[in-house]
């Protein structure tokens, strides 16, 4: 272990670190532009320079292995001249529309230039112009004035992602981003990610252009539900001190984003295009009104319809939610689950043009919570139902039940969050929350538990699958 000195302070640095990499994980700051700690070293920003005591050049630290005895200065008045120089040159083209750039407010750009500039340009030309909304993607657009070329997408795009999908082309002042001809960007299915890492407002989200400043926002940690990798992400909506009064009210319980969870690290955090489109799932039309074949009743008398139809069930099987948290089908197992036959259905399948699998994060069970249902009701329970012939009552919770291979005599009591056709067949329909309106864990296909938390108030009309199960046990039926 190397030791270095930075700014005089011993540092036991890791072998094979960079000045950069040490710095970091130690407590001192240098900025940095297009390093990222998942990529390759590309040192074309020189933002990170730094100078080691007893030369009289910079340095770029993100490029510089650390040494035994080295001594480094990272914020010394050299330091400084140069990172104000590197900035003079960085925005030398660059538009400064920080006022109507999705990225203000977490933009490296305009933090470094507070921080290291803070100056106008000292430049008399007229700036180079070039082109803004370019059509990267169906998902992606370019604003090719405020990209400053560190390639961080280009070597997402061939390391990570590994669709070579973009590259840089012409040089100088007319260099511009553009999608590879024979790889487009359409066809990568982690694309999104190049936007989060994008230092600047360069690479702008067609689904988050214009819709909110994020100093409005909020993250609200949770899970993917879209394939059993579950990976963890960040919700962002309003926060409610900023909730709007005027406009549609809907904005203030609407997904207006979603990034991937955790700090940058050489495995990531990546997500796919699918959990950034979480509100397609979480914002389909609801199910909001309990159903007695199809005739709107009181939640609670709902409840008390299902719970006499359990009680007098000779033969009940239960299709329990791959979607289910581990609290709430722990509370289907311990208040129900020795009077049912429990089958764990797949809610979901592979939409039409969906990637299925990958060897890198999507999963082929779209569903986040398969494992934690098999580890409660038995590694057999996830097979296609086999119904007893005298099967007389079924109890459907979640999406994805053919409802046409249901025993044709039995009455049905259906659990669901969403509106569909079956709801008002059922013999009782019971509306419940979704994710995003209660907490809960999953648990993914290698055994790694996902926390969320709810970042919306559910509708006093649907009730928590944790809390519905033990009130639709018979014992509780009132004694006459
Ligand atoms: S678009 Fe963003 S990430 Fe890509 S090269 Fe330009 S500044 Fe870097
Ligand atoms: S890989 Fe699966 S869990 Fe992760 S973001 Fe994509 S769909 Fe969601
Ligand atoms: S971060 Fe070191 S040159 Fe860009």
């Amino acid at each position: 272990m190397p030791e270095i000195f930075i700014n005089g302070t011993s540092v036991q640095a890791e072998k094979n670190q960079t000045v950069l990499q040490a710095a970091l994980a130690n407590g001192f700051f240098i900025p940095y532009f297009c390093w990222h700690p998942a990529l390759s070293i590309a040192g074309n920003c020189r933002i990170c320079s730094v100078q080691v005591e007893g030369r009289s050049w910079a340095e770029m630290s993100c490029n510089l292995p650390v040494a035994e005895g080295m001594r480094i200065l990272t914020d010394s008045d050299a330091v400084r001249e140069q990172r104000k120089a590197t900035m003079q040159f960085i925005t030398l083209n660059h538009p400064v529309d920080c006022g109507i750039c999705d990225k203000a407010g977490e933009c490296k750009l305009q933090d470094y230039h507070v921080a290291y500039n803070g100056t106008p340009s000292i430049s008399i030309d007229p700036k180079v112009t070039s082109t803004k909304f370019h059509a990267l993607s169906e998902r992606i657009l370019l604003d090719n004035e405020r990209c400053i070329l560190c390639t961080r997408c280009v070597r997402f795009t061939r390391e990570i992602s590994k669709s070579n999908a973009l590259g840089v082309k012409k040089r100088g002042d007319e260099s511009l981003l553009r999608a590879a001809e024979n790889h487009p960007l359409d066809d990568d299915p982690y694309s999104d990610n190049i936007i989060d890492i994008c230092p600047v407002g360069a690479l702008l989200s067609r689904s988050f252009l214009y819709k909110a400043r994020v100093w409005y926002l909020k993250p609200t940690q949770s899970v993917c539900p879209g394939c059993a990798r579950g990976c963890a992400v960040d919700i962002w909506h309003r926060k409610p001190e900023w909730h709007l009064r005027a406009l549609d009210p809907k904005q203030n319980t609407s997904i207006a984003r979603v990034t991937p969870h955790g700090v940058p690290g050489p495995d990531g955090p990546w997500i796919c295009n699918k959990g950034r489109d979480l509100a397609k799932i979480f914002e389909r039309p609801r199910a909001e009104q309990a159903m007695r074949r199809g005739h709107p009743v009181d939640l609670d008398a709902a409840i008390d319809v299902a719970r006499r139809l359990i009680g007098e069930a000779k033969r009940p099987v239960a299709l329990v939610s791959s979607w289910g948290s581990n609290e709430e089908l722990a509370a289907f197992r311990q208040a129900l689950g020795d009077r049912f036959k429990v089958f764990v259905k797949r809610d979901h399948v592979p939409e039409p043009g969906e990637p299925v699998e990958d060897d890198f994060l999507i999963r082929a069970d779209k569903n986040p919570n398969t494992a934690g249902a098999r580890a409660l009701f038995g590694a057999d329970s996830d097979r296609e139902p086999a119904f007893p012939e005298d099967t007389d009552l079924v109890l459907v919770w979640g999406e994805g039940c053919n409802f046409a291979s249901l025993p044709p005599r039995a009455r049905i009591v259906f659990v669901n969050a969403y509106l569909q056709p079956e709801n008002g067949h059922a013999d009782v329909f019971l509306p419940v929350s979704i994710q995003t309106e209660r907490a809960g864990h999953y648990t993914n296909f290698d055994g790694t538990l996902g926390a969320f938390t709810p970042c919306f108030a559910k509708k006093p009309t649907v009730a928590d699958a944790a809390t519905l199960f033990p009130a639709l046990v018979p014992s509780l039926v009132a004694s006459p």
